[in-house]
């Protein structure tokens, strides 16, 4: 083969306009389950929460690397206890759960044909994650396993589009056609619901200044019944 038969062919000039203008469609066979949901009637409680978690913080309640990386609570947001307010256990964790429902009435299963079932929340937990601009290396990869499924609800973000911002790992394994890491843009009052076994981080917001990045998370386990 000649040297300029196989440039042509390498810029393309020799392919016949036949062939040139074949389509070529995408077909998502395995999409990335992943879902959003806003939740109105947290909104108007965004400010209050805003300064409940900065108290924390300044009083040194919340020392930073004490529950997990960086400014993280406990698992403890439905306690009435360490926090009285209602935002948590009458709103954020029945939205969660009412998300769950609807995302697994269409779950992919093989059960008995003919057969009911309904799900039931065995547990639900919930904590904050506060990120500042100094919250301090990488945030590492992780599941939630063994929960079932797990969210994320955003009070506040990064005014930055490029900080703080959702990251998944591929859970296929390395290939040529997607990439390894998909990221998400979450966005204030709405709630992200993601399979557990998903490996994620949020990717960090250097740029906050004095302000706080603020996401409560929340973990569910669900047990499957089966009935005639
Ligand atoms: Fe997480």
């Amino acid at each position: 083969m000649s040297s300029n038969r196989a440039s042509a062919r390498q810029s393309g000039t020799d392919i016949p306009d036949h062939i040139k203008s074949l389509k070529l469609e995408q077909v998502n066979v395995f999409p990335l389950p992943v879902f959003q949901m806003a939740v109105p009637a947290l909104a108007p409680h965004h400010d209050a929460i805003v300064d409940a978690f900065r108290e924390k913080i300044d009083s040194g309640a919340l020392p930073r690397n004490a529950h997990g990386f960086g400014y993280q609570t406990p698992a403890n947001l439905l306690d009435e206890r360490a926090w009285p307010a209602p935002w948590f256990r009458e709103i954020l964790a029945p939205s969660f759960r009412a998300a769950c429902q609807r995302i697994l009435a269409n779950a992919c299963t093989d059960w008995e044909p003919g057969m009911k079932r309904r799900w039931v929340n065995t547990m639900t937990i919930a904590w904050g994650v506060v990120q500042t601009g100094d919250t301090g290396g990488d945030n590492p990869w992780h599941t939630h396993v063994p929960a079932l499924l797990s969210a994320c609800y955003y009070v506040r973000m990064s005014a930055r589009q490029d900080e703080g911002n959702f990251q998944f790992m591929n859970p296929l394994a390395a290939n040529l056609f997607q990439p390894r890491v998909g990221e998400l843009r979450p966005r204030e009052g709405r709630m992200l619901v993601f399979p557990s076994f998903l490996n994620h981080r949020p990717s960090l917001s250097p740029h906050l200044g004095d302000d706080l990045r603020i996401s409560l998370c929340l973990d569910g386990h669900f047990r499957a019944e089966l009935f005639e």
